[in-house]
């Protein structure tokens, strides 16, 4: 029996490629996982706050120095911390906003990448402390970033992903890209197709 964690983020519905895919994918999962519980955030339409100066009060000064603002400020952070942290797997549907993340998820991203809580600072270094878990990322994007072509360089979504969410320890990560989506129709479908038929194997296999 698992927790899982599912996060959208594009703002649109429907039309939205990625939000359907995940949110496809998440059905099939309760389907085939009945005693998993399955927990829908979707930062697209519903965004988290951003950082503030009360929110670092917050999460870096000494008591002393808290304020109603600041303590309330983390206090969202840190129910968005515990909820991310009693799930085991996490299912991310992003799309690619100027080759990178769109900010209704990097504001998510900021709330949860929190020192003591899901990274720790040692005398050896940075260490992750979200250990044991599972992350799928649904992707889609207009363009394509084959790697090894000279587009690759451009990509900073999945680069970026691994390594922020590396940091806090989610290593055992997976990606589903439907790109092409701008590429004409044939591409689009090849590629939606191709990302739907991963997504139904995994359904089981994930
Ligand atoms: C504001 C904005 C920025 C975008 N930037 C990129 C981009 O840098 N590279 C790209 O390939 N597609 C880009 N796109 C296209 C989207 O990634 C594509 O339409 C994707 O399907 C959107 O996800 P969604 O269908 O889940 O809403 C952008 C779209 C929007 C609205």
């Amino acid at each position: 029996m698992s927790k899982v964690l599912v996060i959208t983020a594009s703002p649109r519905g429907e039309r939205s490629v990625s939000r359907t895919l995940t949110t496809n994918f998440a059905q099939a999962w309760a389907q085939n996982h009945q005693q998993d519980t399955v927990l829908l955030r979707d930062v697209g339409h519903h965004p988290v706050p951003h950082v503030t100066e009360p929110w670092v009060v917050g999460a870096f000064a000494p008591a002393e120095a808290q304020t109603p603002e600041s303590k309330a400020a983390i206090a969202v952070s840190d129910q968005l911390v515990e909820e991310f942290l009693a799930a085991e797997r996490y299912i991310f549907g992003i799309p690619m906003y100027n080759l990178n993340i769109p900010s209704t998820f990097k504001a998510y991203i900021d709330q949860i990448v929190r020192a003591g809580k899901t990274f720790a600072v040692g005398p050896n270094g940075y260490e992750g402390l979200v250990k044991g878990k599972k992350a799928l990322f649904i992707t889609s994007s207009g363009g394509a970033f084959p790697v090894g072509s000279p587009m690759a360089a451009y990509n900073f979504q999945e680069p970026y992903l691994r390594a922020i969410f590396g940091f806090i320890g989610v290593t055992d990560v997976q990606f589903v890209v439907a790109d092409s989506m701008n590429q004409g129709e044939d591409a689009a479908k090849a590629s939606r197709t191709k990302a739907e038929n991963t997504l139904k194997e995994l359904a089981t296999t994930w």
